[in-house]
């Protein structure tokens, strides 16, 4: 058999070489050193986004994807698609900053209230007497018969990973331990000084952001965040999914990554804390469907098609153990029920934490992301309707020629007075990118300004409006100013982009509107959750149609609400239970269903005439 080729990719600036077989992509080859390049599309060439500069090595010539994503006078410089470039030599390859997932800023915090804990695990401290040659107790039965003894705890059980550690535990501690136990079951036997904890996670498609909480206090020890490390295979689920669908390795791969992720938060929370890992005794994650799906290796192929059924839907809890995560020996997870379609624990956790549920004015709740989540409370109804948009990862700098994530360098509010553009970069320095804010600031601001029409179509009559290689663009920093050496534009595909983001996202708070009967003067308020919904300017987001006009309504940016209500359901059995009431109680609606849909969704890309906001 003839042994295949294999060709040495150098990556730069950081000089880190793999060794791949001929035929390979070097976004493949990427991945294999652990580089994360921004890969909205998964690899199929279709976003643009893992941009690479070729150094030296022979390559096929660019493809009609290259051609077509990047612009003539980049990929004279090299500029090449690193997914669509198939090895066949040793190569050199610069990755700019840009490409790389790295650095972004994560929102992890929430501004609303926290709530005191009804914790599920309680600590107690035991005194066992030591073995003597009159009395051989097993080790287990010794620390049953003290808990009884001394706090009436009967029929206790502890699973074999518990009674590994047992023994030696008991003897450093010289016959005195704090042991956590929850509903009879020990889960941990600790040092008398070490607190129960726990961990709460919400696992976004983009990123996973994890706090570390006492389990008796309810303080929180400390909250870490990094990007989804699956974001290589796909930024938006449905990308993931197929992704899943397609590779028979797939499931298991994304399921690897997310576990990988969540114990490299632990390990870094717990490293903050200065605390062990055997005090960790339960932990809550929340994430959508598809999220969900992929952290438990439940099978995707129906979720990843219409019409997107889940394999399940209720709450589970399984052992810490089973999914490989290093929390205490005995440790639980729980995972909130989701409520139907790609609306997951996410959004459940997102509505409890912002009291959507029980809210008492016509309030919508909404998470946006790549895909956006929309919940509507009316006073006095015992149900809740939910809809769910794909709403596309524009916001988030994907699909944008000068889009990036909102990390250093990323352009975050954009003011164009009398021709001149006033920008503020995310740490102050030169511009690289625009990220969703930025974006969103900039379309606003071309529509104020009359650059762009109703229609979104760039006005060409304008001087600053110019003809680039992919049609009319507007400069918004010129390759002399910028960072990374490039001009940095929004060009009419980027403002296309948007207007498809911010037309679903109309169109699905107008049919939920609908869909119950409820004009658009009864809302009473717009609670607007997630990182993008954190830092958007609402007077452009309502200027441009992203939400539709609802002259009564108060808005209110609550940052992280479904990590805030992961940190309630892991400290409190009520907010379990109202968990799980708040799934029961929504009502999902598929927007497709509809058949005004259509029609809303054309309507909601205009923008609107003028918006007294
Ligand atoms: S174009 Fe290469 S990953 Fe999307």
């Amino acid at each position: 058999m003839k042994a295949q080729k294999e060709f040495e990719i150098q990556f730069q600036p950081l000089g880190k070489r793999v060794s791949v077989p001929e035929g390979a992509s070097v976004l493949e080859a990427a991945r294999q050193t652990g580089l994360d390049l921004n890969s909205a599309c998964g690899g199929e060439g279709s976003c643009g986004q893992c941009q690479v500069v070729l150094l030296s090595g022979a390559a096929a010539p660019a493809n009609s994807d290259e051609e077509f994503l990047i612009p003539q006078s980049d990929r004279q410089h090299g500029y090449r698609l690193a997914c669509c470039i198939r090895v066949q030599d040793n190569l050199t390859v610069h990755l700019p900053k840009e490409s790389l997932i790295t650095g972004q800023r994560l929102q992890v915090e929430s501004n609303l209230k926290t709530i005191p804990p009804d914790p599920l695990v309680h600590a107690y401290l035991a005194e066992l007497d030591a073995p003597s040659l009159e009395d051989v107790r097993a080790d287990l039965n010794r620390l049953k018969d003290a808990l009884e003894r001394q706090s009436q705890l009967r029929d206790l059980q502890a699973r074999a990973r518990v009674i590994q550690d047992l023994s030696p535990v008991l003897r450093e501690n010289k016959w005195k331990v704090n042991v956590f136990i929850k509903d009879r079951e020990i889960l941990s036997i600790c040092s008398p000084s070490q607190r129960a904890l726990g961990l709460a996670v919400d696992i976004g498609t983009t990123k996973v952001v994890a706090t570390l909480v006492d389990l008796q206090s309810g303080e929180n020890l400390g909250t870490a965040g990094i990007p989804n490390p699956q974001l290589s295979y796909g930024e938006d689920v449905i990308s993931r999914l197929s992704y899943v669908v397609r590779n028979i390795q797939g499931r298991q791969l994304m399921s690897g990554l997310i576990r990988q992720a969540l114990n490299e938060l632990l390990d870094e929370l717990l490293h903050q804390a200065g605390a062990k890992r055997e005090q960790v005794v339960e932990a809550c994650l929340v994430g959508n469907t598809a999220m969900i799906h992929l952290l438990l290796g439940y099978p995707v192929r129906q979720l990843a098609t219409a019409p997107y059924v889940a394999a399940s839907s209720d709450a589970i809890d399984v052992p810490a153990e089973w999914l490989g995560l290093a929390l205490a020996a005995g440790a639980n997870v729980h995972i909130p029920p989701s409520i139907g379609g790609f609306v997951g624990a996410d959004h459940v956790a997102m509505v409890l934490a912002s009291d959507l549920d029980i809210s008492d004015k016509v309030s919508l709740g909404i998470d946006i992301g790549t895909n956006t989540e929309i919940s509507l409370r009316l006073p006095g109804s015992k149900v809740l309707h939910a809809v769910s948009c794909a709403s596309g990862p524009a916001f988030e700098g994907a699909h944008i020629r000068d889009g990036m994530r909102a990390a250093s360098g990323a352009i975050e509010k954009v003011r164009i007075y009398d021709n001149t553009v006033l920008l503020t970069t995310i740490n102050q320095v030169p511009a690289v990118g625009i990220c969703g804010s930025g974006i969103l600031d900039t379309v606003a601001e071309l529509y104020r300004n009359g650059y762009l029409n109703r229609n979104s179509r760039f006005q060409t009559t304008y001087s600053a409006v110019r003809v680039g290689e992919q049609g009319p663009e507007f400069l918004l920093v010129s390759a002399d100013q910028s960072g990374s050496g490039r001009d940095i534009v929004i060009t009419q595909k980027d403002v296309n982009e948007i207007v498809l983001a911010k037309g679903a996202i109309q169109a699905g708070m107008q049919i939920l509107l609908e869909a119950t009967g409820t004009r658009a003067e009864a809302v009473q308020e717009v609670i607007i959750a997630g990182a993008f919904g954190s830092f958007l300017n609402i007077h452009n987001a309502i200027e441009i149609g992203l939400f539709p006009l609802l002259p009564n309504a108060q808005y209110r940016q609550v940052g992280n609400a479904a990590a805030l209500g992961a940190m309630w359901i892991l400290i409190s059995r009520s907010a379990r239970e109202r968990a799980r009431q708040i799934s029961r109680m929504t009502r999902y609606l598929e927007l497709t269903t509809f058949p005004k849909f259509h029609r809303q969704f054309a309507l909601a890309m205009l923008f609107p005439e003028s918006v007294d906001a």
